[in-house]
């Protein structure tokens, strides 16, 4: 979109907007209106109070990504704001590139990626394209969902340490030396963000899912360190989503002073 680093770029949109919202577009699947209008309309309605926009799958597979997406990213941008893809990339290092490619060429800031696969011929390639194209990669730290205990949570053995700690821990650590943009903390575990952000020092901004509908707080989530607060159905499928857009960006940001 500009020519700074996705890390930056982030900041600039959170302080030109004056909010830390990242909008997760998840429409539920329509069939009285076109899903690209109602996308339209609702970004038409919310984006003044949000900094970004992340779409996932539930759009991307019903609409295409060059037909009916790439126009969303596209208006996206021409409103100035950063859109990521939350693809959550999860396979061998070719396909990751791939797929990586596919949304960088579609225009996309940056992609999700879960480091659960690794460096080399894991996620290597996509920071590598990443680094070509100056785009971002966003990796998977601590889900957002019930069950993210039982592989985000594990208490493993690092072999070449020896060390025994948490999965998330070495997560972040990776997200530190791989030299991510952001980091992704579910906000229904603001003990986790708090750890994290300990162990990231600032350089590597929390994105954190799950507030309202996943019944994170704002303010836990805020105070333990998030940068980004990423919210979906609470605004989508609010009554007025533009209210609640902008009743949660006031919320975060008086907290974040
Ligand atoms: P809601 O409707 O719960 O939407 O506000 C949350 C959005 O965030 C995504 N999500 C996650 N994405 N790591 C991610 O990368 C997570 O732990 C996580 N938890 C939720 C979800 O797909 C939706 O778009």
């Amino acid at each position: 979109m500009v020519d700074l680093p996705f890390k930056l770029e982030m900041e600039r949109s959170a302080k030109r907007m004056g909010s830390n919202i990242v909008l997760a577009l998840d429409l539920p699947p329509s069939r009285s209106q076109s899903l690209l209008s109602k996308s339209i309309e609702l970004l038409t309605s919310v984006h003044p109070y949000i900094c970004a926009v992340k779409l996932n799958r539930q759009l991307v597979l019903p609409l295409g990504l060059f037909e009916g997406v790439q126009r969303i990213v596209e208006w996206v941008h021409d409103e100035g704001l950063p859109i990521l893809m939350d693809c959550k990339i999860n396979d061998v290092g070719h396909t990751n590139r791939t797929i990586a490619e596919y949304y960088y060429q579609a225009g996309f800031d940056a992609v999700i990626a879960n480091p659960f696969v690794g460096w080399d011929e894991g996620l290597q390639p996509v920071f590598e394209v990443a680094g070509q194209m100056r785009r971002g990669v966003v990796l998977l730290v601590y889900m957002s969902h019930k069950a993210a205990k039982e592989g985000y949570g594990q208490t493993i053995h690092e072999p070449e340490t020896g060390r025994t700690v948490p999965q998330y821990v070495v997560f972040a650590e990776k997200a530190l030396s791989w030299n991510a943009d952001g980091a992704v903390v579910g906000a229904t575990y603001p003990e986790k963000i708090r750890e994290v952000h300990a162990i990231l020092g600032g350089q590597v901004p929390i994105y954190s899912p799950g507030v309202g509908a996943q019944g994170g707080s704002i303010q836990a989530s805020v105070k333990a360190g998030a940068s980004y607060l990423i919210v979906g159905r609470s605004i989508i499928l609010a009554e007025n989503p533009a209210d609640t857009a902008k009743l949660v960006r006031d919320r975060a940001k008086i907290l974040a002073e």
